[in-house]
């Protein structure tokens, strides 16, 4: 299995699938990790296949997808932002599991057939998006680089995400490589709303831009990637939950 930080870069929204299911014992291990991360974040994320062997989990518009996915993860969680940064946190975590597999994955928030399948929510809980669950076309179709280049065509640089009375080559080694994988992981409409605060030795993450409410997920995301970044760089550790929420590396935790 590829490691984390692997995993981090070699990562991209896949919107191009096989019409081939995902083996039912790579299932098995998807929902018996998926039981493990509800454990330990209270939310109750599911995996989703479609009604019968070679049907659909769900339906995706044609104009933006191509080939059939027969599982997602369902990420569910309450409504307030501390719920919704968890769901982001999680289920980056998922996605980058998933990545580990060798699998193919997209986070969905939005452009899927709500209809398409039905799902028992917990009271006062919603669901915030989908991770589709499939092997990634061999090669990504025009259609989909085209959608994949115009959604990033807003991609901020390196330096961009970092606030500090330092410059970017001045702050430890640990926080750029941090950054970095903040940078390469997703969020909503490739907005990149959540940046790294580094002030004497201190870091932690903080959103700097407004988001239609997606934005606590992607600062859940960002954190997890930065402790992907920080970890490959001999520095692991914990952001607490919040937006400013400090990080902690694991010595001092
Ligand atoms: C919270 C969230 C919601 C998203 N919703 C959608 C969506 O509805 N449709 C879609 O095609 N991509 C969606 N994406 C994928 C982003 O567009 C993608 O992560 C971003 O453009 C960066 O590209 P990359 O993931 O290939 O690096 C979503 C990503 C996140 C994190």
């Amino acid at each position: 299995m590829m490691t984390l930080w692997e995993a981090s870069k070699k990562r991209i929204s896949v919107r191009a699938y096989q019409d081939r299911p995902v083996e039912e014992e790579t299932l098995d291990r998807i929902r018996a990790y998926i039981d493990e991360l509800n454990g330990v974040s209270g939310l109750p994320f599911q995996l989703v296949t479609g009604p019968g062997p070679g049907v659909p989990a769900v339906k995706l518009p044609g104009a933006m997808f191509s080939g059939p996915v027969y599982a997602f993860a369902a990420l569910v969680g309450g409504s307030d932002n501390l719920s919704a940064e968890k769901v982001g946190y999680y289920g980056q975590d998922l996605v980058l599991f998933l990545t580990r597999l060798g699998l193919g994955t997209c986070w969905v928030a939005g452009t899927y057939d709500r209809k398409s399948f039905s799902l028992d929510l917990p009271e006062g809980m919603q669901l915030w998006g989908i991770l589709l669950i499939g092997w990634a076309a061999e090669k990504m179709p025009v259609r989909q680089q085209m959608i994949r280049a115009a959604i990033r065509r807003k991609d901020r640089k390196l330096k961009d995400f970092l606030e500090s009375d330092l410059t970017y080559d001045q702050v430890p080694a640990w926080v750029r490589k941090g950054i970095e994988a903040v940078k390469d992981g997703p969020s909503a409409v490739n907005q990149q709303p959540a940046n790294i605060v580094y002030d004497r030795g201190k870091v932690w993450a903080r959103l700097w831009k407004e988001g239609r409410g997606l934005q606590f997920n992607d600062l859940g995301i960002a954190k997890r990637q930065f402790e992907v970044g920080a970890a490959e760089a001999g520095m692991p550790g914990r952001f607490a939950f919040g937006d400013g929420g400090h990080f902690s590396p694991e010595a001092e935790a």
